[in-house]
């Protein structure tokens, strides 16, 4: 056949290649319209696709001695601290009642958060969420309601023998292995909250002088993704591979998206009288510490302004940190400080001296580009004196630190715990980013 014929050809059956398919679509859709009335009432409109697929989850409901006995012993967490009145208000703590008249705070949802009181809000603000599933094989991941830090923090200081400390951890991996929700893809689709740093669940050796728990080197606890204040993941260590760092609990735990808006607004329009300011104690005893050479800095330079005790009052710290451009950030007694997350909530640019202060923790909360929203001074230059932080952070443009300030502003929502029972709806907030990397990753292995 020549393209001739086969034009004419074409010509000659146009009614039926293309007519005929057509008349039966519009036959099968009448009759199965017929058909189907009373059968399928969502037959008119596409069927809706489920909004929660893939996001669906499961919690464990544990046996109370890893989370709810814990609570009920809330006086002996931690040696020298009653923690209490921290775990009130569903884990948010006392509310903050401002007594000055500076409107430092807003008027709803302050509370005075205690720095290791995670496990317990992430808990409280997954009793609604919106995907819950009381059928596991529905889930996409399955939560364990595990207090770990709070369980740890007990036998931390005191001269506890390594069985004590293990003795939950080893209880709670030998229950989760029993599970039927365990064998569907040994717990690698579990995950976890830490409310303490990694290092106290990494424990590598079995001497009681040792620190912490060897939670985290349990092979079940090994395909269980962990999420943590600070990580002690990285390309050094590639076997840790399974935990994130997720933001320390701040103060403010807003219930709805105006009241972060608000704040957000609030925030840009602070004036902001101090150039750089630093909040917290010495580390006589820790060398390596560069605080004491920050707080002489700091004691010298006009321009910045010191808290160096009420550190532990919310509203004198935020009003310290609204009226600063750079907030200093250096390490405590490990990598990572709570103190960031209250300063970037204060719209003060946080100024980190160590990488592993921020830029390779909060992965999914914070931007990638570590210089859109942080200065970065290496601890090695302010130690050895190769830098007057005063005039680094002065020598900023002040285009740059504005475009600094807008990208920190724009960070409050994804660094906050909303109030637990309360929905956002069109602001993602730090429990959201951290439920979608937990989902997204265990996808990932999935496929
Ligand atoms: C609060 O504000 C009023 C007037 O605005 C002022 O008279 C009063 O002294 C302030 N109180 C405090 C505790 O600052
Ligand atoms: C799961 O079951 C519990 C206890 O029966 C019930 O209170 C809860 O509402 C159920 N949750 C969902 C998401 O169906
Ligand atoms: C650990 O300490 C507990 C309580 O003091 C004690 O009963 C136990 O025998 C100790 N275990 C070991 C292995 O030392
Ligand atoms: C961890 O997962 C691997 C599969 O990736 C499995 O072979 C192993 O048995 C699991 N470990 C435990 C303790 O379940
Ligand atoms: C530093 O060490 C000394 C001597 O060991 C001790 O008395 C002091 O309490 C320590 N200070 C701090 C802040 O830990
Ligand atoms: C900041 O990010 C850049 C690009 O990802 C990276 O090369 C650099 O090492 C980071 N800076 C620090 C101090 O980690
Ligand atoms: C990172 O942010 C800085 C400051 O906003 C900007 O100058 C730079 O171009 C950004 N780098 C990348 C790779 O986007
Ligand atoms: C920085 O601080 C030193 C004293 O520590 C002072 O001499 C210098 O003038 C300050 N520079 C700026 C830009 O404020």
């Amino acid at each position: 056949m020549n393209m001739l014929m086969l034009k004419k050809s074409l010509v000659k059956h146009w009614f039926v290649i293309f007519i005929s398919p057509f008349i039966l679509c519009v036959s099968c859709l009448i009759l199965s319209k017929y058909f189907m009335k009373g059968v399928s009432p969502t037959f008119h409109a596409p069927k809706k696709l489920d909004p929660c697929l893939g996001q669906y989850i499961y919690v464990y409901d544990l046996p109370s001695r890893f989370n709810d006995d814990l609570l009920k012993g809330c006086n002996t967490l931690i040696k020298w601290e009653n923690m209490c009145p921290y775990l009130s208000n569903l884990g948010l703590g006392p509310k903050i009642i401002e007594e000055s008249n500076e409107t430092v705070i807003s008027k709803k949802n302050w509370y005075a958060t205690h720095q290791f009181s995670l496990e317990v809000i992430f808990h409280n603000i997954m009793k609604d969420y919106k995907c819950l599933t009381n059928d596991s094989s529905l889930a996409s991941a399955i939560y364990v309601p595990y207090y770990a830090g709070l369980d740890v923090g007990r036998y931390l200081w005191g001269g506890f023998n390594i069985s004590i400390r293990d003795e939950s951890p080893n209880q709670l991996v030998k229950w989760l292995a029993q599970q039927s929700q365990w064998k569907r893809m040994y717990g690698k689709d579990h995950f976890m909250v830490g409310g303490r740093v990694g290092y106290d669940f990494r424990r590598g050796s079995d001497k009681d002088e040792d620190w912490g728990t060897k939670l985290m080197f349990l092979p079940e606890a090994s395909n269980i993704t962990i999420l943590l204040i600070e990580s002690c993941a990285d390309k050094e260590f590639p076997l840790y591979e399974n935990e994130f760092a997720i933001p320390y609990p701040t103060y403010f735990h807003p219930s709805n998206d105006d009241e972060i808006f608000e704040w957000q607004r609030k925030m840009r329009n602070r004036k902001r009288e101090y150039l750089f300011s630093f909040v917290g104690a010495p580390r006589p005893n820790l060398t390596s510490s560069i605080r004491n050479e920050l707080i002489d800095h700091c004691q010298s330079s006009k321009s910045c302004k010191l808290v160096g005790n009420h550190f532990g009052d919310p509203v004198h710290v935020l009003d310290v940190f609204q009226k600063s451009v750079f907030c200093l950030q250096p390490p405590g007694d490990s990598f990572t400080r709570r103190s960031t997350f209250d300063s970037i909530l204060a719209g003060c640019i946080p100024v980190f001296f160590h990488p592993h202060s921020a830029y390779k923790q909060y992965m999914w909360h914070f931007p990638k580009n570590n210089s859109s929203y942080s200065v970065f001074i290496p601890e090695t230059d302010v130690k050895r004196k190769r830098v007057m932080i005063n005039e680094t952070l002065f020598n900023v443009q002040e285009s740059e630190v504005l475009e600094m300030r807008d990208e920190v502003i724009r960070l409050i929502p994804k660094i906050v715990y909303r109030y637990p029972s309360s929905r956002l709806e069109t602001l993602d907030d730090a429990f959201d980013v951290a439920v979608k990397g937990v989902l997204q990753r265990i996808e990932e292995m999935k496929r």
